[in-house]
């Protein structure tokens, strides 16, 4: 009862965020503009972090923006806060969502374009397990049998990783989308950044890119309060026991899984994925 749980999607409830249903289901017609760039991504997918990347792109559309919280920037679709008007943002606007494909704006089919991001969902689960146990507003969990159960009913922020990825997978021809994984932005970061830019069309030179890279960098991240979302925190209640950015790296499931753990995740994983055109090598 922590959570708001709506058409399969699971969203922090917060005491600003002013979320009912009406707000989730009006959200398929939110009118889009072929200017706008959604980031979405499950939950713990390094969406914060693809988000800073585009700020920092967009750096000098919006110079007067430059010293606000990232959040701000580039807002949550669903998390509107209370006496937000995404409607009239200036252009180019941009936007983040954890939202399952089909509560996703309609127009967004024809106007618009999306970055999906994704990412090892054993580091996912292991992320959120710290994460949920950090956040007052979010049920912890014990160990991690507890936490895959919940991984695999979907009882967590963003509702179910398979029913997520699922969806945005098998409908992405219908998108102007580029795919990411989170394990390609650790190998090569800067590689990263110059497909976004080439994505969306935005023509930095080489500083530029190097400016971006350099103050995206997880180090740089962690100490930037504009970025690292740990001041001023989005609602009063939540006051984070630990770090958002708490690690950055890729893998580390293999300090957290034991082998039956592990396995059992494959087997589900195999089952649930079975029909899914994913061919992600997550390690790296
Ligand atoms: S949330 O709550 O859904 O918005 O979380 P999300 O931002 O998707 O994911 C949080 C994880 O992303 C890591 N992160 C980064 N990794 C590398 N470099 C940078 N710059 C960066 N920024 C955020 C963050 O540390 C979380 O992963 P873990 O594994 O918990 O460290």
């Amino acid at each position: 009862d922590k959570m708001f749980t709506y058409k399969g999607t699971v969203l922090n409830l917060g005491d600003n965020y002013d979320l009912t249903p009406e707000y989730i289901d009006s959200l398929v017609d939110f009118e889009t503009k072929d200017d706008d760039v959604f980031v979405v991504t499950f939950p713990k997918s390094g969406s914060v972090w693809t988000q800073r990347i585009m700020t920092l792109i967009y750096a000098e559309d919006f110079p007067d923006n430059a010293n606000q919280i990232t959040y701000y920037q580039m807002p949550w679709l669903e998390y509107r806060i209370t006496g937000r008007d995404y409607n009239t943002r200036p252009s180019p606007r941009l936007f983040c969502a954890h939202l399952l494909q089909p509560l996703m704006p309609k127009m967004l089919q024809r106007k618009g374009k999306v970055i999906y991001v994704m990412r090892n969902p054993k580091d996912v689960m292991v992320s959120y397990f710290h994460f949920s146990n950090n956040m007052i507003s979010l049920d912890s969990s014990e160990n991690f049998d507890e936490m895959l159960e919940k991984f695999f009913t979907g009882c967590m922020l963003g509702g179910c990783w398979f029913d997520h990825v699922k969806g945005w997978i098998t409908n992405k021809d219908k998108y102007n989308i580029l795919i990411l994984t989170y394990e390609e932005m650790i190998k090569d970061l800067r590689s990263v950044v110059v497909k976004i830019c080439e994505f969306v069309g935005k023509n930095l030179s080489d500083a530029a890119i190097d400016k971006v890279v350099e103050t995206a960098t997880f180090k740089h991240m962690k100490k930037d309060p504009l970025a690292n979302y740990e001041s001023p925190s989005l609602t009063d209640t939540d006051c984070p026991k630990g770090p958002f950015l708490r690690k950055g790296t890729v893998g580390d499931w293999k300090n957290s899984l034991t082998v039956a753990q592990s396995e059992c995740f494959d087997r589900v994983y195999q089952e649930r994925m079975k029909d899914v055109p994913l061919n992600m090598v997550w390690d790296i």
